[in-house]
């Protein structure tokens, strides 16, 4: 039996975090070895919010670099650029002509980048969801894993594929959201302030670029207070974000260590962050320079990405053969 198809997206706007790596690509490492696997970097999608192309160019290089350093195989996946497969634009034409206008409105990210910048609304962002459901079904992939801000968009997805196949005949599976575990790991910006940002708060975020001294920085300068003043107190999200990299990141007698101390209140929030810190450095430095590495090596990303397009495009000409005949593009 064929494996399940998983695919996933990562938009090049900003630098990779260490949300980034503990929602999304700790997980796209384990789904390689179930399933048959795309992952590609949607620079299509990141003209519809950020048309100034200066640093796209380095911003794709480093999410392609960061992801193999993370360890996402090359070989077991295929790892390729949007852009590399015209198929997706072809494909987002056909979907383009079931989509409401009504309901691409009424979608949250689309009503949110609207208030964010309203001096850009282009056509491009309100099919946004649109392009994502082409980038899914080019491939059939029913497994998605995104999180839950992009489950709407999985949603439409679906519906869109439930219309092409009730109008032209059954060509797609339905696409469905898709974790491992119900409760995503979830990390907080170091201040406490919301989620930890590709672009935004990034004294408060851990970037995966972060060079050793960032980190201890940042790691430092964290939100805490005074600590506890009675036994076993419930902890503040922001003490509790901190213990959820320590468990991350340190040994288990050490997390042990600073929760007893925690709850016995005698806690120094001083040494916890210097402890985590230096326990953070050692996670993150590894990873930073493999991905550096590869980053420099020009001839190792052609052939990586080369060899990505061509796997993607095998399956997404495919897909588009049966989509063409089925919509009835076919004249002789
Ligand atoms: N919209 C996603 C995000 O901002 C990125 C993305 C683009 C994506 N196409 C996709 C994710 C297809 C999953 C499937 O995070």
């Amino acid at each position: 039996m064929s494996k399940e198809v998983v695919l996933s997206g990562i938009r090049p706007t900003g630098f990779l975090h260490l949300g980034n790596y503990f929602g999304a690509m700790r997980n796209f490492v384990r789904m390689q070895e179930e399933f048959e696997c795309y992952f590609f970097v949607a620079d299509w999608h990141s003209l519809t919010t950020h048309p100034d192309t200066k640093e796209l160019r380095s911003s794709v290089l480093r999410v392609i670099a960061e992801n193999i350093a993370c360890g996402l195989d090359p070989e077991k996946v295929a790892l390729y650029v949007q852009s590399d497969v015209r198929e997706i634009a072809e494909l987002y034409l056909y979907l383009n002509m079931l989509a409401y206008t009504g309901e691409l409105e009424r979608t949250t990210t689309f009503k949110d980048k609207v208030r964010l910048n309203p001096g850009n609304v282009n056509a491009g962002l309100l099919t946004y969801p649109v392009l994502m459901a082409a980038d899914i079904l080019v491939h059939r992939a029913v497994k998605v894993p995104v999180g839950k801000d992009q489950e709407q968009h999985i949603e439409m997805a679906r519906n869109f594929a439930e219309r092409f196949n009730h109008r032209y005949g059954d060509v797609f599976p339905a696409p469905h959201a898709f974790n491992y575990s119900t409760k995503l790991v979830k990390i907080m910006s170091l201040d406490g302030v919301g989620k930890m940002s590709k672009s935004e708060n990034q004294m408060a975020t851990l970037y995966l670029a972060d060079d050793d001294d960032s980190i201890r920085k940042k790691i430092m300068k964290a939100k805490t207070d005074s600590g506890p003043t009675e036994h076993n107190s419930e902890k503040p999200d922001y003490i509790e974000n901190l213990f959820t990299l320590m468990k991350l990141v340190s040994t288990d007698d050490v997390v042990q260590q600073f929760e007893a101390a925690f709850n016995g209140c005698s806690i120094r929030y001083g040494d916890m962050k210097k402890q985590l810190a230096e326990d953070m450095v050692k996670f993150m430095s590894p990873i930073r320079e493999k991905a550096a590495a590869i980053q420099n090596d020009k001839e190792y990303l052609a052939k990586i990405m080369a060899s990505g397009a061509e796997k993607a495009r095998a399956s997404a000409s495919k897909t588009l053969a049966e989509v063409r005949k089925a919509v009835g593009m076919q004249y002789l």
